[in-house]
């Protein structure tokens, strides 16, 4: 890996802070002293950084006062477009997932969601009408932050029953989706300049969280046969990680799952290198011949493995529920974080999602929309073959990690295919480093057989347009 040297890192981090105004022209930059200690770097490190910046007039230097940021043309012609709104940090500008959800089309291949129509709403929402006749005083009261008690020991029997491992009710954490969860792990254990290990491609907003952190992302390739394991050993000895964030269960974007025999082998590896693993399970659920191997959280007897259970993409997705487990010491930390976060995900929601849990009809529910999702991710995949697209089919999961063409370029194909009314995530914003590669995420989960179709059969048209 080639790494770019620490001065240039600070220098980043302050322009990019200054593109984003969230320092303004004329302000003063925060003292060496307070930004090496912030970032955790040496103060010749910053001082570093500040020369280079005033040589290429970023900033400008004050007798004995310090380095103000500089008021230039640029800048001033953003400060007119920006007049009145609200300083934003600069993450919050880089996520770039929203951005695309938000934008209305016919064919929405970006987004990662069930299909309503895929989902026993009718019976969902009778439900919801029984739990207040169950609990009237619902609405009046705050829920505990660590989560409904009936709903935490319902998840240890949940996962007793279905899973066969034994996890204690102090060892659970209920949080509101497995993105709040990520969030406060994020919040918790990670500092400025902490070095993370990220699964590559992955989740984009796990990426947004960890660089709101301040983090330094390490990119852990995924191929169809899992992790390199030297790879993971060799980062965690030379750079010491706080954690191992992954999703190697039907993966997102990619759909691959990291085998059963490299699983135990991550848990030694955590152990050996005090490296919390962060498993996020989204997708555990969503198989389409075959269950997935164990949790890994399952192979792991000292406490090393954070599990994020979501249930948002097949049970009830408006519902927000996800079961956080961990080892007491790090539940202890992380409820403080939950209680920053929210004070706790809603009782009625909580209470709930606690009858759908245990229901014999979701458990049949899930029979259907499994092979509901494998007819649309085979109707994507009949229409893909014929053109240049390459992809590995996966076995579980909500979408097509999906090979352009190599004269193509991907930012004129996400443009184009937005001029056809058809939305896709490309692969930079999947990349842990936002590097341009050619491949595009296809979700087959929103839309029905003939929509797919459709919208695919556009988006070859688009391919073939673009290729010189
Ligand atoms: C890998 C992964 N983790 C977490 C999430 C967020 O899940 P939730 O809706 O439970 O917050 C998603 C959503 O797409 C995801 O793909």
């Amino acid at each position: 890996m080639t790494r770019i040297p620490l001065y240039q890192q600070v220098c980043d981090y302050i322009i990019q802070r200054i593109k984003t105004g969230e320092w303004e022209e004329g302000s003063r930059l925060p003292s060496i002293r307070t930004l090496a200690s912030q970032l955790g770097v040496n103060r010749l490190t910053v001082l570093k950084a500040f020369q280079v910046l005033k040589d290429s007039q970023y900033v400008y230097a004050k007798d004995k006062s310090g380095y103000y940021v500089q008021k230039n043309a640029d800048n001033q012609k953003k400060q007119q477009s920006t007049l009145n709104e609200p300083k934003i940090y600069s993450y919050i500008k880089n996520s770039h997932l929203s951005d695309i959800h938000n934008k209305p089309v016919n064919y929405m291949f970006s987004t990662s969601l069930i299909d309503p129509k895929l989902l026993p709403n009718r019976y969902l929402s009778e439900h919801v009408k029984e739990v207040f006749d169950q609990y009237p005083q619902l609405l009046g009261t705050y829920a505990p932050v660590k989560g409904d008690k009936e709903l935490i020991k319902g998840f240890s029997a949940y996962f007793q029953k279905y899973y066969n491992f034994y996890i204690h009710e102090e060892s659970i954490l209920i949080t509101t989706g497995a993105q709040q969860g990520i969030d406060i792990i994020a919040k918790v254990f990670v500092q400025s300049r902490d070095y993370v290990l990220i699964d590559s491609p992955t989740y984009s907003a796990a990426v947004d969280i960890f660089l709101n952190r301040g983090a330094q992302l390490l990119p852990i390739d995924l191929t169809t046969k899992g992790f390199s394991l030297e790879q993971v050993e060799s980062y965690m000895k030379k750079y010491k990680p706080k954690l191992f964030y992954m999703n190697p269960t039907f993966h997102n974007p990619t759909g691959y799952t990291v085998p059963t025999e490299q699983r135990k082998q991550l848990v030694e590896l955590a152990e050996r290198y005090q490296c919390i693993l962060v498993e996020d399970d989204s997708f555990h659920e969503i198989y389409f011949v075959k269950a997935p191997p164990a949790p890994i959280f399952t192979y792991d007897p000292c406490g090393y493995v954070i599990y994020l259970r979501s249930f948002s993409k097949y049970i009830a997705p408006g519902l927000r529920i996800c079961a956080l487990l961990a080892h007491p010491i790090l539940i202890k930390w992380l409820v403080k974080g939950k209680a920053l976060a929210d004070n706790g995900t809603p009782l009625l929601n909580q209470k709930a999602f606690l009858y759908y849990l245990t229901s014999e009809r979701v458990q049949r529910h899930m029979e259907k929309l499994r092979i509901a999702l494998q007819l649309r991710k085979e109707a994507m995949e009949k229409e893909l073959s014929l053109k240049q697209f390459q992809w590995n089919s996966p076995a579980g999961g909500l979408n097509l990690w999906v090979k352009l063409h190599e004269d193509i370029n991907i930012e004129k194909f996400k443009i184009k295919a937005l001029e056809q009314q058809i939305s896709i995530v490309p692969g930079n914003i999947c990349d842990p480093l936002a590097r341009s590669i050619p491949y595009i995420r296809l979700s087959y989960s929103f839309l029905n057989e003939q929509e797919i179709k459709e919208g695919i059969q556009l988006l070859n048209e688009v391919h073939e347009s673009l290729k010189v």
